[in-house]
């Protein structure tokens, strides 16, 4: 046995709500307990050693990637988390460190649970996994998540959106949810949100592909009127034009450069929603369908996400709210790394798919090993530009004519869109 200094005031908060910190004022240390030094016989450690060899899919079941995945990933963040070593973090080495992270991230078990296979007390893993998720998001964000830079970046998400779900011009599906939380100390009502829980905003924009190409996370759940959208960089760098957007006489039809929201966000000169639920024209009805044809994307990210990282389904249970954002960070950053790399992740059928056919939506797998995560708020938008609608009206034009796809009318009819 031996003996861990008493972790500074900062780990000791942070403990306060995940286990009944056991303060002996007398000796100030904590025992780590035998069978956690032995983790090595009782710990998921060599159950992970053994499904690799003949279980390669529980493997992957159990940390959502496979065994060359999770190597690569290690090879990545050593020299991070490697880096700050004290006397403690030296005898939990990098790899049992980013299974557990990635064993927490897959289920959202409390760290009391974890312990139990990781063989990692509580106090360990309240900075541990933090840790380890900002390391993941660092090490991944480079090369997997990055908002694109030029003309031709932006060019390359239009016409993969042009390709699949023949909307020109779009630049993204944007969409916000809320991701619940249990409320840092002393924070009041600041994280308490409209459907009456306490929540951090996750907003994304997503590409044809299921990716994210930005995300903005952390902002609180109160904050979830139509207007988040303006707080965040994107916003900011849209409006000053420093997102080198395609201009009007590079695009197709001369028509703005789009982004896609829903009810929740302002309709704007590069952004498009939904025209109102009430009185809708059957030009109206056809431009909504292909909006939301094309904005399903997002809708089924958030989806798979959650399925894949069940800490979405539980309330986050961290103390420090900058720290929950690294888990959100690092889970859209891997959710990228494994839709690009492996094909498991995110097999076809895991996403709403259209029957061939007909063009009727198929339900993807993710929404029966998910729920949905919660919606922003309707946005009441007071001021919407002359320019901004009739942005709107031309892309309802084209979509009415020239953009048309032969079966918009059939999936209106049998009452399908
Ligand atoms: C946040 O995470 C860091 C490790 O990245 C840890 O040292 C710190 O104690 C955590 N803060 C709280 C309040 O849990
Ligand atoms: C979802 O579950 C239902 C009932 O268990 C099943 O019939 C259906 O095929 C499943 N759908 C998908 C897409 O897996
Ligand atoms: C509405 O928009 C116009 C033009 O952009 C601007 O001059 C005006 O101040 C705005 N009003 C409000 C209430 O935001």
């Amino acid at each position: 046995m031996y003996k861990i200094k008493q972790h500074k005031l900062k780990v000791a908060l942070c403990m306060a709500v995940q286990i009944n910190f056991i303060n002996n004022k007398r000796k100030r240390s904590i025992w780590v307990k035998k069978w956690m030094e032995d983790r090595n016989k009782y710990g998921h450690m060599p159950l992970l050693k053994e499904l690799r060899q003949d279980y390669p899919s529980d493997f992957k079941n159990y940390l959502r990637m496979d065994f060359d995945t999770f190597n690569i990933l290690l090879e990545l963040i050593s020299p991070i988390i490697s880096k700050q070593n004290t006397k403690m973090r030296e005898s939990i080495s990098a790899e049992e460190r980013l299974a557990a992270t990635l064993r927490y991230l897959a289920t959202g078990r409390s760290y009391e649970d974890l312990k139990f296979s990781t063989g990692i007390s509580p106090s360990s893993l309240c900075y541990i996994i933090p840790e380890t998720c900002k390391a993941i998001y660092q090490v991944l964000k480079e090369t997997y998540l990055k908002l694109p830079k030029t003309k031709d970046d932006w060019c390359q998400v239009a016409s993969d959106f042009k390709n699949q779900w023949q909307f020109i011009n779009c630049g993204g599906a944007l969409d916000g949810k809320h991701i619940r939380i249990v409320p840092p100390p002393h924070s009041g009502a600041q994280y308490y949100n409209y459907k009456n829980f306490y929540s951090i905003v996750l907003l994304a924009l997503v590409n044809a592909n299921y990716e994210f190409i930005y995300i903005d996370v952390g902002k609180n759940g109160r904050h979830s009127d139509g207007g988040i959208l303006e707080y965040t960089e994107f916003y900011d760098k849209l409006t000053k034009g420093q997102l080198h957007l395609p201009n009007n006489d590079e695009t197709e039809k001369h028509l703005n450069y789009v982004f896609l929201g829903d009810e929740a966000f302002s309709l704007h000169e590069n952004f498009l929603k939904p025209y109102p639920q009430r009185d809708l024209s059957l030009e109206n009805r056809v431009f909504n369908y292909r909006l939301s044809r094309a904005r399903n994307v997002v809708e089924n990210t958030f989806g798979l996400l959650a399925a894949r990282f069940r800490v979405l389904h539980t309330a986050i249970h961290i103390t420090d709210p900058q720290n929950i954002t690294y888990v959100v960070l690092a889970i859209c950053a891997l959710h990228n790394f494994l839709i690009r790399r492996t094909t498991s992740y995110a097999p076809l059928r895991s996403f709403d798919h259209e029957d061939l056919a007909t063009h009727e939506l198929q339900m993807g797998e993710w929404r029966n090993s998910s729920t949905e995560l919660t919606s922003l708020r309707t946005s009441t938008q007071k001021n919407v530009t002359i320019n901004a609608k009739s942005n709107r009206e031309k892309y309802k034009q084209y979509f009415n004519l020239e953009g048309k796809v032969p079966w918009q009318l059939d999936m209106i009819k049998k009452g399908k869109a």
